[in-house]
């Protein structure tokens, strides 16, 4: 089986409770259901009228061959390095599936060619590294491509990044026009100015919010240019995607997680802890906080009334934060629900060596591959869970891989569509994002005027 698995038993909620909600939901699922019909029933026209519309990214096949175009013309032998430059929902997505594909030591790695470098937040050292990177590591400017990505085209860490980076490079290269990529909205700012600079551009249906573009030209662009199963990925997607509309809760497991978490929410878990049995995972519990963060934290609701609506997301990375945060999570409030998700790695057989120094010091461990080991402390926890009466869902990855990681993705994102239905609340803006935003530049100008 290659398709992802869900266990609920342990949830420590009815199904008839889960059913009763669920079918609060039933229009909604018919909403989405025409939304997608939509979208597969022509194939080379899909339209994203709706902001539920994402769920058809997978299946644009027009939107695939443009990112392909591209990246077929801006690829090289020589290319080592694609330099990202994003935020949020403009690049947690492809982190996400890039970390979980080439995992955590990747840039030590040197021989695996060519890696995205990720440039989000503003940092004097992290730019600094970049320019050695571009100094010392590059001999020739088709050895970098830099692909800006930028939904409003006007955030302030992605311009300054970006404006930096491009000078550093065309200080040592000259022009350097042919080795950028703009990802933005049509017709944002940002979007007329690269046509007007010649720079190659992709677009960002205007529908699709940041957290939900991941399908789009923002995660599939960078992912074909890095060598990336793009199609695996996509067929991923198409499955889930396919899964979670279905109208019986039974059958669908984003509709089923998101009925468990408001349940849990509702009798006073505030909450969510998405839990990964494998360290290369920890940019997809980031890419989920974002996209639970912003998707339900809203001070209003539908009917435009004050409901400061929320589950505050947390990530853990197991079996590391068990050495710091099981204590708490075993012995402290019963205030969160936790999402296991755990990997199956069996195709490495690493394993403890028969002969140890010290055989005496630790049981069971002599001659065992890594992925028992882990099988064993994932189970544990589970127990331990479960003594302790702390309710928790289990997703299960048959592997790592492109196909497996399009799963989780699209089944998180529907899972939220139907989690902010349940809260009353909209799943598609992030209005006090765009007050810190307009505050941060206000500051700014203000500073320039001294
Ligand atoms: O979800 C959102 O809209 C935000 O978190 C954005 O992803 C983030 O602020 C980056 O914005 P942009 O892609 O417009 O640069």
């Amino acid at each position: 089986m290659n398709n992802i698995e869900f266990t609920y038993k342990d949830s420590l909620i009815s199904w008839d409770k889960v059913i009763e909600t669920s079918n609060t939901l039933s229009q909604y699922t018919k909403h989405l259901h025409l939304i997608a019909d939509i979208g597969s029933s022509t194939e080379d026209k899909i339209n994203y009228k709706e902001a539920e519309s994402s769920v058809n990214l997978p299946f644009d096949f027009n939107l695939y061959k443009k990112v392909a175009e591209v990246a077929k013309k801006i690829d090289t032998e020589n290319l080592k390095y694609i330099i990202v430059v994003g935020i949020g929902g403009s690049n947690l997505g492809t982190k996400a599936i890039y970390d979980g594909i080439v995992g955590t030591l990747d840039p030590f790695l040197s021989e695996r060619i060519p890696k995205i470098i990720f440039a989000d937040t503003v940092s004097p050292s992290l730019l600094e590294d970049i320019r050695t990177i571009i100094d010392k590591n590059i001999t020739a400017h088709d050895e970098v491509l830099i692909n800006v990505i930028s939904k409003s085209g006007a955030t302030t860490e992605t311009i300054a990044n970006f404006e930096t980076i491009y000078s550093f490079f065309k200080n040592r290269f000259g022009d350097v026009k042919n080795r950028v990529v703009v990802t933005t909205d049509r017709d944002s700012r940002l979007w007329n100015k690269a046509k007007g600079y010649g720079f190659e551009t992709l677009e960002i249906p205007a529908m699709i919010g940041g957290r939900y573009s991941v399908f789009s030209s923002v995660g599939l662009f960078p992912l074909v240019v890095a060598g990336f199963d793009v199609g695996s990925l996509l067929d991923g997607a198409r499955m889930m995607r396919d899964e979670c509309i279905k109208k019986d809760v039974i059958e669908n497991p984003a509709l089923t997680s998101a009925a468990l978490i408001y349940l849990h929410n509702k009798a006073g878990v505030s909450i969510h802890n998405s839990f990964f049995f494998n360290p290369e995972l920890e940019s997809m519990g980031r890419w989920y906080r974002q996209l639970m963060g912003e998707s339900i934290g809203k001070k209003f609701g539908f009917s435009g009334d004050e409901v400061n609506a929320g589950i505050t997301p947390i990530v853990s990375i197991g079996s590391t934060d068990l050495h710091s945060m099981a204590q708490l999570y075993l012995g402290g409030p019963k205030d969160k629900f936790t999402t296991f998700v755990y990997a199956h790695v069996d195709d490495i057989k690493t394993s403890v060596p028969e002969d140890m120094l010290f055989p005496e010091l630790v049981d069971g461990i002599k001659g065992r591959e890594f992925s028992k080991i882990m099988d064993a402390i994932f189970g544990g926890v589970k127990e331990s869970y479960k003594k302790n009466g702390l309710s928790f869902v289990e997703v299960r990855l048959p592997n790592m891989n492109e196909y497996t990681l399009g799963q989780f993705l699209q089944f998180k994102m529907l899972e939220m569509m139907y989690l902010a239905q349940l809260l009353g609340v909209n799943a598609f803006d992030q209005p006090n994002v765009e007050d810190y935003k307009r505050e941060t530049r206000k500051i700014l100008q203000e500073v320039r005027s001294f």
